[in-house]
């Protein structure tokens, strides 16, 4: 994982995009100095040297956003119809500081920073994405959560008009899409609120203006296009697990020694993968994240919550 923070980032220094093209280079460099940081120990500890960066091109072409559709491709068609400026925020329950406020006073004065994570997906595919964000506990602190606060739980636009997955019969999903984090791992210093890819705005199908990322978690937990974040006192019944509570729990766990009902997790086709290379390779506990998050879970039987 590699850390850039703005502020130590000249605009001449601003990465290509050829150089994210799948070059191991890149993360070498960038995780042992190309910014001149020094990083912690664990910042790096996610990436591996077989790790290259997924093209931009299938980050923002192969996408999970069911609000447009089921079909991979239609995010990356339809999603340009959802207008995300304005936009705001409604911040409820156990905190000091609530209501409904813009965006961009949200983001305000909060530093950026680029992370490269891995991410993956329930479905057993993966990519390295360099991803752009903010600490999700930057955001949250300044909304003075109470002791009361064990859970934040985070709300999609749900906007029909414009969001044509939400329409109709056929949608067996309860709109809107429902996530939530207990707190310490909202706070965690991995987890990122996104609102870039490749140095860019997040695009539409990705998720703007900002959406979770929460690396050693499988991709569903990582909600897009938040509207809604509210702080309580018990974990809400996430989408996923509303819909098939056997298969999908509300930890998520990146973890290769429970499966699945329908398929494994112990492997992963990490894309661009092909009928004639699957591209495959072994799924890490806590997707390679353990170094940092296993305490969080201390105790806890992982396939009781999965
Ligand atoms: N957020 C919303 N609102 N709706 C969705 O359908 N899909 C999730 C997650 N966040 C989803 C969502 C799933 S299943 C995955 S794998 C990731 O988004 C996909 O993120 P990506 O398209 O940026 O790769």
């Amino acid at each position: 994982m590699l850390i850039r923070k703005p502020a130590a980032i000249a605009s001449s220094e601003i990465t290509p995009e050829d150089v994210y093209h799948g070059r191991r280079e890149f993360i070498a460099a960038g995780a042992l100095g190309f910014t001149g940081l020094a990083l912690p120990h664990s910042a790096r500890a996610g990436l591996q040297d077989a790790d290259e960066i997924t093209p931009e091109n299938i980050v923002t072409q192969y996408n999970n956003f069911y609000e447009f559709g089921t079909d991979k491709s239609d995010p990356a068609t339809y999603a340009h119809e959802m207008t995300t400026d304005p936009w705001s925020v409604t911040v409820s329950g156990e905190a000091n500081k609530t209501g409904t406020f813009a965006f961009e006073d949200i983001i305000k004065g909060l530093d950026v920073e680029e992370r490269i994570y891995r991410f993956r997906c329930v479905e057993a595919w993966s990519m390295v994405v360099p991803w752009m964000g903010i600490p999700l506990s930057n955001i949250l602190s300044q909304f003075e959560p109470t002791g009361n606060a064990k859970v934040v739980e985070f709300e999609t636009l749900y906007r029909p008009s414009e969001m044509r997955g939400q329409q109709g019969f056929f949608s067996s999903i309860d709109w809107p899409y429902i996530e939530g984090l207990r707190m310490d791992e909202a706070n965690h210093p991995l987890t990122l609120m996104v609102t870039g890819l490749y140095g860019k705005d997040l695009p539409n199908q990705n998720g703007a203006p900002w959406r979770l990322m929460v690396p050693w978690k499988y991709g569903f937990k990582s909600i897009k296009s938040i509207v809604s974040i509210r702080f309580t006192e018990r974990e809400p019944i996430n989408t996923w697990k509303q819909l098939q509570a056997s298969e999908y729990g509300f930890y998520a766990n990146v973890n290769p020694a429970v499966s699945h009902p329908r398929w494994s997790q112990a492997s992963e086709r990490r894309l661009p993968s092909s009928l004639f290379n699957a591209n495959r390779r072994p799924t890490l506990p806590f997707n390679g994240y353990a170094d940092e998050v296993a305490g969080l879970y201390a105790g806890m039987d992982l396939r009781k919550y999965y």
